[in-house]
């Protein structure tokens, strides 16, 4: 269903209010911003509102806020000044959620100017007002401003005050970055363009059951690498050695194994180490010949060479968990290898959901070589599991 976006909406002297996504990660000793694609991200949104016009009221949530101390390492201040330098322009930064000091600022705005205040989940300290998405604080902040803009796709999963609460009082739109998220990842979900390619990786099966068998429904074939390789292997009757492997997903994995019929394609090698350690000897092994002293920490290269070929060709590729240890250089091969076929794919749409995989992709120099890398980590897994996310539903359809 098409949304409605900024674009649909007057901003011109407009207090506008944009829930934006800075959850960002940070150091913990210095709280220097360590990742800063979700600010730049939201850039063209708060752009457009600036060039328009508008007043842009920015609020975004960081981290979880349970007691007072939580508070210091969760304000939102560093993320103003990063997003003053990347605007290049004064970002006025509110250290409260509601009152007189913020209702002043706001007021005090003139058009194109843009104000960020504190940390959206302070308000979890008072009943978890934020989270629990307390009718009172969706009310009072959407009497602040005259038009509701939502960008914050990662935050879609969840139905808080922020975004679901102020959109029951007023018209919510979509952002440009909300708008590039349900085009690409809701596209791959709701219509993609066969052939379609699903590429799953993480840690366990247990955590990506719901999407396992909605891409088994929708895509062509399901190339499956990350430590969740040895339970279906285990499955298939390998030994795995002390690779990673829940017992209890087994007969689970073994039911989808029958369902996939071939749709599934597993690893035919590993690189193995009897240690979790990147200095630890290590070695290629076929997946018939791990030893039980040894856990696969990578997938080797005749698996990089069969998913490569299996992505031939492809439309539509969905790329959600590293294939191994990608984090420690000497087990990122495989996620380098296929980094690099799905980036030479031509004509395809290729899309990276998930925060790790984004992270892989990111820091292993591929950002600009994917169609999108979504800005959601269990957002993007919830889209792909094809559930409804109530902040976007709650965006208004055209
Ligand atoms: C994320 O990082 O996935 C989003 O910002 C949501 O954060 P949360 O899991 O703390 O709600």
């Amino acid at each position: 269903m098409a949304k409605k976006t900024i674009r649909d909406v007057e901003l011109k002297g407009k207090k506008v209010l944009v829930r934006v996504d800075f959850n960002v990660p940070m150091d913990k000793k210095t709280r220097e911003i360590t990742d800063d694609n979700r600010i730049v991200q939201a850039l063209p949104t708060i752009q457009y509102i600036i060039d328009q016009g508008g007043k842009a009221i920015l609020f975004s949530h960081l981290g979880k806020v349970e007691k007072e101390e939580d508070k210091e390492k969760n304000s939102l201040r560093p993320v103003a000044k990063r997003l003053s330098e990347l605007l290049n322009k004064e970002v006025v930064f509110v250290p409260v959620t509601r009152g007189k000091e913020l209702e002043d600022a706001i007021y005090n705005l003139k058009e194109g100017d843009v104000l960020l205040f504190e940390n959206t989940r302070f308000e979890d300290l008072d009943g978890k007002k934020e989270s629990k998405n307390n009718p009172e604080l969706g009310a009072y902040w959407a009497s602040l401003g005259d038009v509701f803009v939502n960008d914050a796709f990662g935050t879609a999963h969840r139905a808080h005050a922020s975004n679901v609460g102020i959109a029951t009082h007023l018209e919510c739109v979509s952002g440009f970055l909300m708008e590039k998220e349900i085009k690409f990842i809701g596209g791959a979900v709701d219509n993609p363009v066969h052939p379609y390619v699903a590429i799953l990786g993480g840690a366990k099966v247990s955590d990506k059951i719901t999407v396992i068998e909605n891409l088994l429904d929708k895509a062509d074939k399901v190339l499956v690498g990350g430590g969740m390789m040895f339970t279906f292997l285990k499955a298939q009757g390998y030994n795995i050695g002390k690779s990673l492997c829940e017992d209890d997903r087994l007969e689970f994995a073994k039911g989808l194994l029958e369902k996939a019929q071939g749709k599934l394609v597993l690893p035919v090698d590993t690189v193995v180490a009897k240690e979790f350690n990147n200095n630890a000897p290590h070695r290629v092994a076929k997946i018939d010949d791990i030893k039980e002293d040894e856990m696969g920490l990578d997938i080797g290269p005749e698996t990089v060479k069969l998913f490569a070929d299996a992505l031939v060709g492809a439309k539509t590729v969905v790329w959600n968990g590293p294939r191994g240890v990608f984090e420690m250089p000497n087990f990122a091969k495989g996620t380098i290898g296929v980094c690099e076929a799905i980036a030479n794919l031509e004509g395809a749409v290729t899309i990276i959901g998930g925060g790790d995989s984004a992270a892989a992709a990111i820091q292993l120099g591929y950002a600009d070589r994917f169609t999108h890398i979504s800005t959601g980590g269990g957002a993007s897994l919830e889209f792909l599991e094809g559930k409804t996310l109530p902040g976007v539903a709650a965006i208004a359809d055209k």
